[in-house]
């Protein structure tokens, strides 16, 4: 049995029904799948292009989440997507992300739901289940309407805390902690950074790559890639990117400290290109490689004048503006919570299972996956791959261990 008919769910049940278990997928929603359907922006970033381990964050074992990320390698998910699921896949090659060719998400969902009833999977939507308790064989799944289920094995794939609506509240992850599991604090991660009465939000609506780090004394991230002011404040891959360190920040003694590189210019660049020569003005001299009302803003919060010739700009004024151009403070009071974030930060130990099997090493015959295991990866397909690869694994152990005498 697999409680949870999202990405590692549905994988899960797909190689539990191909090891020959009787599969029966519960799903408190009516349908499923619903975190499939809104990524990507609709599109759905199945895979990313080449695979990158060193990018996850976990607070567990690397070694243990190296393990799990390589039982199926990318070329094997790959693979499997254009083989089984009959999905040609096409790579956005300046994001190195994997998309269906379709740019439908709702057509990788259904693929995948496809292949599972095609497999045998039996589906139970409307399932809420509220509680798992271990038998002298198997498992008694308590729902909340309906006489409890009885099962050999159980996947849980009920996935973490963000985006709620979809499904995922965290109710799987209590389940799973007065089972006794080892739950590392949850946060939001992948979310988008607030700016109380920034002086930057007058910008909203603008975009740029920049490459940001956040800092704090215990943790760092830094991330190249899209950035984006929004009303509130900022979003964009590479904010998002190192978001989990700025909210892990509040709880700690002192928020992280954010800085951007706005451009790809390094400080020598710019010192080069803010030279005190000719009748050019500062704001002559950013245009070219900034949004003007950004240059602006740049330039007022390093106390120089957009005006002022280069010619004219005081030694002091130019380290100042070179500096705010390639490792400017950028204020920030807050984020957006659960409510926006792409994944779930924290969860179930690595070390509370076994990387081959994905068995709990409490519980025999409970396995886990997904987003309710303690790693995510950044922007760039690698939460599904995550998803992917536990799954699978998942449903292959549980089918084994329904199978063994
Ligand atoms: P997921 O949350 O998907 O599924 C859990 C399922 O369990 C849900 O269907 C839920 O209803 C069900 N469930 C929960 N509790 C239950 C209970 N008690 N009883 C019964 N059912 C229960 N990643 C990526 O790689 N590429 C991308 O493009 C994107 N884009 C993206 C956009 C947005 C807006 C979000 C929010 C997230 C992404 N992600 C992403 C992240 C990705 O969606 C995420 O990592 C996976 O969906 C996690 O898969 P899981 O199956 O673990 O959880």
């Amino acid at each position: 049995m697999v409680i949870g008919a999202g990405a590692a769910g549905s994988m899960a049940a797909i190689f539990a029904a191909r090891g020959d278990a009787e599969t029966l997928l519960l799903e408190r929603t009516p349908d499923g799948g619903r975190k499939i359907l809104i990524s990507g922006g609709g599109r759905c970033n199945i895979l990313p292009s080449r695979a990158d381990e060193s990018r996850f964050v976990t607070d567990s074992s690397r070694n243990t989440l190296r393990k799990m990320l390589r039982s199926w390698s990318l070329a094997e998910q790959i693979t499997f997507f254009e083989r089984d699921a009959g999905l040609a896949l096409s790579e956005e090659t300046e994001s190195g992300k994997l998309f269906p060719a379709s740019s439908l998400a709702r057509e990788v969902r259904d693929r995948l739901f496809a292949l599972a009833r095609l497999g045998g999977v039996e589906f139970l939507t409307d399932t809420l289940v509220t509680d798992l308790s271990a038998r002298a064989k198997g498992w008694s799944v308590e729902r909340a309407s309906g006489p409890p289920l009885e099962a050999d094995a159980v996947v849980v794939a009920t996935g973490g805390l963000s985006i709620p609506k979809s499904g995922s509240d965290g109710s799987g992850l209590e389940i799973l902690r007065r089972l006794g599991h080892v739950i590392h604090p949850t946060y939001p991660a992948l979310t988008p950074l607030t700016a109380a009465a920034s002086p930057l939000s007058h910008l909203a609506g603008i975009s740029l790559p920049v490459t940001v780090i956040a800092r704090d004394g215990n943790r760092g991230a830094g991330a190249s890639g899209g950035f984006l002011f929004t009303h509130r404040g900022y979003s964009g891959p590479a904010i998002l990117d190192v978001s989990h360190v700025a909210v892990r920040s509040l709880k700690g003694a002192s928020p992280a400290r954010l800085s951007v590189q706005w451009t790809s210019r390094t400080q020598g660049d710019w010192t080069a290109a803010l030279r005190p020569e000719g009748a050019r003005t500062v704001a002559g001299a950013l245009r070219p490689a900034l949004p003007e009302r950004l240059a602006a803003a740049i330039a007022e919060a390093a106390g120089v004048d957009p005006a002022r010739p280069l010619s004219r700009l005081l030694r002091e004024e130019r380290i100042r503006l070179v500096q705010h151009l390639t490792c400017g403070d950028l204020p920030w009071s807050g984020h957006e919570g659960y409510a926006r974030a792409e994944v779930t930060g924290g969860g179930v130990s690595l070390a509370e299972v076994d990387p081959r099997t994905m068995e709990s090493r409490r519980c025999p015959g409970l396995f886990l996956c997904g987003e309710a295991l303690d790693a995510f990866g950044p922007i760039g397909g690698y939460n599904f791959q995550w998803a992917w690869a536990t799954g699978r694994a998942a449903g292959k152990g549980s089918a084994e261990r329904c199978a063994a005498p």
